[in-house]
């Protein structure tokens, strides 16, 4: 899979792969303490910092990993980082991590591109389990996974360690023939 070529579309954004330069635009929304809450890095981030993220990303795309930023269409604004990582071609499994800039916030732009790259994992890569995890009291991310029918399999307790602060988290999945075959329901 040429990965110039994996562009992602929905109804109002584009998500195409994670690239060098990308960390400009990025950084100054990653800088923000209400996005870095419920995600394992803490602020402030140094633009040195977010240039090494995407160069990591760069060079484990399709391998471990598939990264994508996402723009909306109509006012070209940056809306997100979606991923697939702890990618196993192996175990057709992938885990989703995300997050959306705040000024994008509860527009559905997060469940946007949580089923764009859901759909890809399974069509595209053929993956047969899609992970999504989350901390505990994450209420919309939470919400944003049930809604796409992300079953809760458990939670891990005191999973992470941030700031010296013991964190679980809650694991949810979806398999593939949910995912397919709700969309045929769907269809019908
Ligand atoms: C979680 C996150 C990606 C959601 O993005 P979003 O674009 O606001 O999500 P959506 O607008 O698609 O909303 C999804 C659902 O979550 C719910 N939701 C969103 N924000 C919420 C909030 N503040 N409180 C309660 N529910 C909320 C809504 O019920 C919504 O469903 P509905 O409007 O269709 O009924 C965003 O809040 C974020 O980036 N947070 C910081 C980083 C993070 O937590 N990432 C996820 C790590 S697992």
């Amino acid at each position: 899979m040429e990965k110039s070529k994996i562009i992602l579309k929905t109804k109002r954004l584009n998500l195409r792969p994670l690239q060098k330069g990308d960390e400009e635009t990025i950084f100054p929304f990653a800088n923000n303490p209400k996005i870095a809450k419920f995600l394992t890095y803490d602020t402030p981030v140094t633009l040195e910092k977010e240039a090494k993220y995407v160069a990591e990303r760069e060079k484990r795309f399709g391998r471990k990993g598939f990264y994508f930023i996402a723009f909306e269409k109509k006012t070209k604004d940056f809306v997100g980082l979606i991923d697939l990582h702890c990618y196993h071609d192996q175990y057709k499994r992938a885990e989703v991590g995300l997050w959306v800039q705040e000024g994008k916030w509860r527009k559905g732009f997060g469940k946007e591109i949580a089923r764009a790259i859901i759909d890809f994992g399974f069509k595209k890569l053929k993956l047969n389990r899609i992970e999504y995890c989350t901390f505990v009291g994450n209420t919309p991310s939470e919400s944003l996974i049930r809604k796409l029918g992300g079953k809760l399999e458990g939670t891990r307790r005191d999973y992470f360690v941030k700031n010296g602060k013991k964190i679980s988290d809650k694991i949810y999945s979806i398999l593939r023939n949910e995912w397919v075959g709700k969309k045929k329901r769907k269809a019908k």
